[in-house]
């Protein structure tokens, strides 16, 4: 890359992944999940670099432009996917993060590789930002470049931002390599958390552990830096999902989608990375019993749940597609007709503009996770869906719970407030159901993506 950036976004995914075709040809598709979709327009506003993974071990690519920014590629070889992306990544950070819903696994040698790997991500970085760039690193994949980066460039202003749930003290204790973490994101001057409950945490636990000082937000770290940790929750381009929607191809497409229903007169659905922590076996079987006990008819009802592939060689991963198959299998062979099927499920990622023809028809939207540092699937729906009378329905353990204050909260793990809360959400009044939504679109249409860059870039601009 000859030309240096003054802003540079570092994510272990770039926004797209090269996939080989089965023609063996090559292709590029958008990369799953939350932080692509957030950060995508952010890049395209702010132009600048993005470096990142490109989803293809073992392969080397060259940077090239997209959408009016640079993407610079960072290879990773086979065994460093294994060991720092399935490993220590998404087999121990993961589920540490998230409650330990699943069980970490620790392995010296995946943690070996997180270091290799976040010390190719800061140098990759520290290569393509300009004198005095600011450098924003992102999630957990990489809590060790913002220190790195520090040392190789103490002229750039570093940002980081998590995700996903900070854990609380107790469970992060677990961590054989606790302090490193630490020690690595207060290599950044701002740290960002999706919830306040999450930036306190850190700070407590770095007053406990590390014996720097803290006063309120900020962290004393050298004489020379000082790092100030806070939340920003992120959101989605409200305004682009609301425009996608209305647009003549999407609203003939979810006529489409009815028309293949059979125009069912409640669609309840469900949109997740196929992930354990999305609740999906919970929600299935809160559906499942529904239909079983009659108060759902399949003959005027279908649950649609979409689930992209996602990290399909981590043994969790693999465990739960098999459970939902068998779930999903089992409920449809004894509830509903030939022809007519209680529950639709589709295991493959979709274009956006399906997506928002799905929000569209979406009379309840079920977004149950068993713990989510934001989820963006709940405010995609509200910014997708028509006026009328739809409905959320959102796990109180979602990020998300404590800014859309009127969505049908639930406990995923009870399941018949669960089952209670799916049925209100379906046979409220519409009058209520529409001031519900009224409220929640306000809430999404105030609070977008670019309001959530600006404030963090805002910040980290004006620190002293
Ligand atoms: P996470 O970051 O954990 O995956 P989020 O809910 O924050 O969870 O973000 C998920 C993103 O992935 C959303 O932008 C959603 O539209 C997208 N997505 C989820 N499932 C699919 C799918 N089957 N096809 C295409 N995009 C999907
Ligand atoms: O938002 C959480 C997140 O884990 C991102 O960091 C990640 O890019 C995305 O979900 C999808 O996961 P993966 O990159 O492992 O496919």
């Amino acid at each position: 890359m000859s030309q240096l950036a003054s802003f540079v976004v570092v994510a272990n995914r770039l926004p797209v992944d090269r996939v080989v075709t089965p023609d063996g040809g090559v292709d590029w598709r958008t990369s799953p999940g939350g932080l692509v979709t957030a950060l995508e327009p952010v890049m395209r506003r702010h132009g600048g670099a993005w470096v990142g993974w490109h989803g293809a071990p073992d392969e080397t690519v060259e940077p090239f432009d997209h959408d009016g920014y640079s993407v610079v590629p960072v290879p990773l070889t086979t065994l460093e996917h294994n060991e720092y992306y399935e490993g220590f990544s998404n087999a121990t950070l993961w589920p540490l993060y998230h409650d330990t819903v699943a069980f970490p696994e620790f392995h010296r040698e995946w943690w070996d590789a997180y270091v290799t790997v976040n010390r190719r991500f800061a140098e990759a970085a520290a290569e393509v930002a300009a004198e005095g760039a600011t450098v924003w690193v992102q999630d957990y994949q990489l809590q060790l470049v913002p220190r790195m980066l520090r040392e190789l460039r103490p002229d750039l202003k570093i940002g980081f931002f998590l995700h996903i749930p900070w854990p609380p003290i107790e469970i992060f204790r677990q961590l054989p390599w606790r302090d490193e973490i630490l020690e690595g994101l207060l290599g950044a001057d701002l740290v960002g958390f999706q919830e306040p409950g999450g930036s306190s945490n850190f700070l407590r636990l770095v007053r406990r552990r590390t014996g720097l000082k803290v006063e309120r937000d900020r962290v004393y770290v050298t004489d020379t830096h000082t790092s100030i940790a806070r939340a920003y929750p992120i959101s989605i381009d409200t305004q682009g999902f609301a425009e996608l929607a209305r647009s003549p191809e999407v609203i003939a497409e979810s006529e489409q989608l009815l028309e293949e229903l059979g125009h069912p007169k409640v669609v309840f659905l469900g949109v997740d990375r196929l992930d354990y922590t999305k609740g999906l076996r919970q929600r299935i079987r809160a559906m499942g019993e529904l239909f079983a006990e009659g108060k759902l008819d399949p003959s005027e009802a279908v649950f649609l749940q979409i689930a992209t592939p996602s990290r399909e060689r981590v043994d969790e991963y693999k465990k739960l597609r098999d459970d939902i198959d068998l779930l999903v299998g089992r409920i449809n062979s004894e509830v509903g007709g030939i022809g007519r099927s209680a529950i639709v499920y589709r295991h493959t990622h979709y274009p956006r503009a399906t997506m928002a023809a799905l929000y569209r028809i979406a009379d309840v939207m079920v977004v149950t996770p068993l713990r989510d540092g934001m989820n963006l699937v709940a405010k995609e729906y509200i910014a997708c869906h028509p006026g009328g009378a739809g409905a959320l329905v959102l796990s109180e353990f979602a990020g998300a719970a404590l800014e859309l204050k009127q969505a049908y909260h639930v406990n995923p793990y009870d399941l018949n407030g669960l089952k209670s809360t799916l049925m209100r959400a379906a046979t409220d009044p519409v009058k209520d159901r529409q001031r519900r939504m009224r409220a929640l679109r306000k809430q999404v249409q105030t609070h977008t993506i670019d309001r959530w860059a600006n404030g963090f870039l805002g910040d980290l601009e004006n620190l002293s």
